[in-house]
């Protein structure tokens, strides 16, 4: 076979069918477009699941990788290198946080924290005191022990016993979490706001009550803001804006805009478990991804950039508003900045992917967040006219499910 011919179908022929990709293959973005192989174009409302957050071939992120990239890529974590120094710097100089650890993606930030929790827990206390506590439909990646410790259990059965010492609660429940964080709980893990779960946003007073709790019982907060982080809401990270400071924080997507990084930030006494040898990373910390993500992180944290985050989620929550005026099929639109999820409606219950499907044949990419919600994730600095164009034609696409009324 001649290895250069290749199509979508080449995707069922080849790879492991773990994931069911759209018919069209893309091939080349700029801002918030990209064009298939086909050259038709798209509106992107999606940027991968929140990543490309500073949009496609951003000039300024172009720079930094031929810069870096004809300097050096990786040269392993036995030497220590200049733009992972600066990178940390600056997330710790934008957050609560002053130490760092980086990985490749969320889930093995999430992994180390959860690690790190366990490891304080069992240094601290002894081994009895392991238990993590997280939420129903919550997620915090792919890796079995996130997998596990995520609530969505479709995502751990079948893969034979589970790890020990995890139990979910309602998200926002308040009671349920002061009756349940004890003695024995290590950590509590929460999504500022839920986003595979289906774009919903954690009440504050949920949040202080987890704070706390965990205060009064010597457990660790860890905050997945693997999707909220890096401006997607509207503030550089989502506790800012929550009168909450978690005590180990997970960051990722956003934060290489498609150049694969994770982190974990947390703080000096606390990243003091984890001594030599204790975790480690073959890639976490290259000078490549760290060189690109200190020069996301310098334009996202631009005050100007955060406010547009907050006036594009106004306009997008108004275009939302006057679909659903038109065709009614929402009963609600939550969220927070830019991520955005727009709940179906019981007529049109369990149908998220024949309207993610009919916004591709009209040249959109959209997210769905479970079968009932829509999920909007674009630019944070999505041009105004991309903005409008995307939503005119989201129009027809919902003419196509919803029909005129
Ligand atoms: C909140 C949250 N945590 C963790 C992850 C996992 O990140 P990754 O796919 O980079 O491992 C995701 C991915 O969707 C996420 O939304």
């Amino acid at each position: 076979m001649n290895d250069q011919t290749v199509s979508r179908q080449t995707f069922d022929e080849v790879m492991v069918p773990c994931f069911s990709p759209a018919p069209f293959v893309p091939d080349r973005g700029e801002g918030s477009r990209v064009w298939d192989t086909a050259g038709r174009d798209y509106i992107d409302f999606a940027c991968g699941i929140a990543v490309t957050s500073l949009g496609h071939a951003h000039p300024e992120l172009l720079k930094v990788l031929h810069e870096q990239g004809s300097k050096l890529w990786h040269i392993g974590n036995g030497y220590t290198n200049e733009p992972v120094l600066r990178l940390a710097k600056k997330l710790e100089s934008l957050s609560f946080a002053d130490r760092a650890f980086f990985a490749n993606s969320g889930a093995e930030a999430n992994e180390a924290a959860l690690k790190l929790a366990r490891r304080v827990a069992f240094d601290r206390h002894g081994e009895q005191k392991a238990e993590i506590v997280s939420f129903t439909q919550s997620f915090h990646g792919r890796t079995f022990f996130t997998v596990s410790v995520g609530g969505q259990p479709k995502y751990s059965e079948g893969f034979g016993p589970i790890p020990q010492g995890i139990i979910h609660l309602p998200y926002n429940d308040i009671e349920a979490a002061k009756r349940a964080i004890g003695p024995q709980t290590c950590a509590v893990i929460v999504e500022p706001v839920q986003g595979e779960g289906g774009v919903i946003p954690a009440d504050p007073d949920f949040l202080k009550a987890l704070r706390e709790a965990c205060d009064a019982h010597g457990a660790l907060l860890i905050f997945d803001e693997v999707q909220t982080g890096v401006g997607r809401t509207g503030t550089f990270y989502a506790y800012e804006d929550t009168g909450v400071t978690p005590d180990i924080l997970t960051t990722a997507k956003a934060l290489g805009n498609g150049f694969p990084i994770g982190a974990m930030l947390t703080t000096e006494a606390l990243a003091a478990h984890f001594k030599v040898g204790v975790h480690g990373t073959t890639y976490g910390g290259n000078p490549l991804g760290a060189a690109i993500a200190h020069k996301v992180v310098e334009l996202i944290s631009d005050p100007a950039v955060l406010a547009g985050v907050r006036t594009r989620g106004e306009a997008i929550r108004a275009k939302l508003a006057a679909l659903n005026e038109r065709f009614d099929v929402f009963n609600e639109v939550r969220g927070k900045g830019l991520l955005i999820g727009a709940q179906l409606n019981a007529r049109f219950a369990g149908r998220a992917k024949d309207f993610n499907a009919a916004a591709a044949n009209h040249g959109v990419m959209m997210l769905i967040a479970g079968p009932d919600v829509l999920r909007f994730a674009p630019s944070l600095i999505m041009p105004e006219a991309d903005l409008n164009e995307g939503f005119a034609r989201l129009e027809k696409a919902f003419e196509d499910v919803a029909g005129a009324r």
